[in-house]
């Protein structure tokens, strides 16, 4: 019978193979070690290509997966390009507290639907470190207008593959309707701004 970790994987995977392609163009773009990923709810694909990743999560069925240690290492395993281990693990919290974590000791902060993560874990994310951000709910805005962060590349997709793209990116964040953006706004907003140009995702450094 197929355990509960192994059905959560599935619904989770259900366009099969489309993180661990997100996760293997970025991977390929950036030098990453250590991942913190906000947020995750079970998407454990950025195990599938980077060698250390925590992620945080107030799901109970998030918290559930994770216990099942065994579990999730098969599926890591079988996904993995080496069929090695990779280093995980879980912290049950909202992101928005203190998570018990050192500040700057992460290469890669992950952002994908899960609200202002790059507002409140930053602190956690290393000067030179990469925030990889989708636009959905708001928190590309939110890093756009953070001094910490220079945009570095875009993340394209087209027919289920990724592409990674560094050039002619002052033609993206120019929202279509000119307003002046405060973190307030995007507050009251809850969701992100419209671009002239928009890309599936977007991958900031840390500047200072
Ligand atoms: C729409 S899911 C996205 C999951 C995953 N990032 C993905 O892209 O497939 C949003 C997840 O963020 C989690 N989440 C939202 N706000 C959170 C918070 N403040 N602290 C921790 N987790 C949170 C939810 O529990 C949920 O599992």
């Amino acid at each position: 019978m197929e355990s509960s970790t192994a059905r959560l994987w599935t619904e989770q995977d259900r366009h099969k193979g489309d993180r661990h392609r997100l996760f293997t163009a970025v991977g390929d773009a950036i030098q990453a070690d250590t991942v913190l990923y906000p947020g995750s709810y079970v998407d454990v694909a950025a195990s599938f290509v980077f060698p250390s990743v925590t992620y945080v999560d107030v799901d109970r069925r998030a918290e559930r997966f994770f216990r099942d240690r065994q579990g999730v290492a098969e599926i890591i395993a079988s996904s993995r390009a080496d069929e090695g281990q990779a280093d995980f693990s879980f912290i049950a919290a909202d992101y928005r507290l203190d998570l018990g974590l050192e500040d700057e000791s992460f290469d890669l902060l992950v952002s994908l639907y899960a609200g202002f993560i790059s507002e409140h874990c930053t602190r956690y994310l290393r000067v030179g470190g990469h925030l990889l951000v989708n636009p959905s709910h708001g928190d590309v805005a939110m890093a756009s207008i953070d001094s910490r962060y220079r945009l570095v590349a875009v993340v394209q997709s087209r027919s289920g593959s990724y592409q990674v793209k560094d050039s002619g990116l002052d033609s993206y964040l120019v929202p279509k309707k000119p307003e002046p953006l405060t973190v307030e706004r995007l507050h009251e907003l809850g969701r992100g701004v419209a671009y002239t140009k928009s890309a599936f995702a977007y991958l900031f450094q840390r500047v200072s």
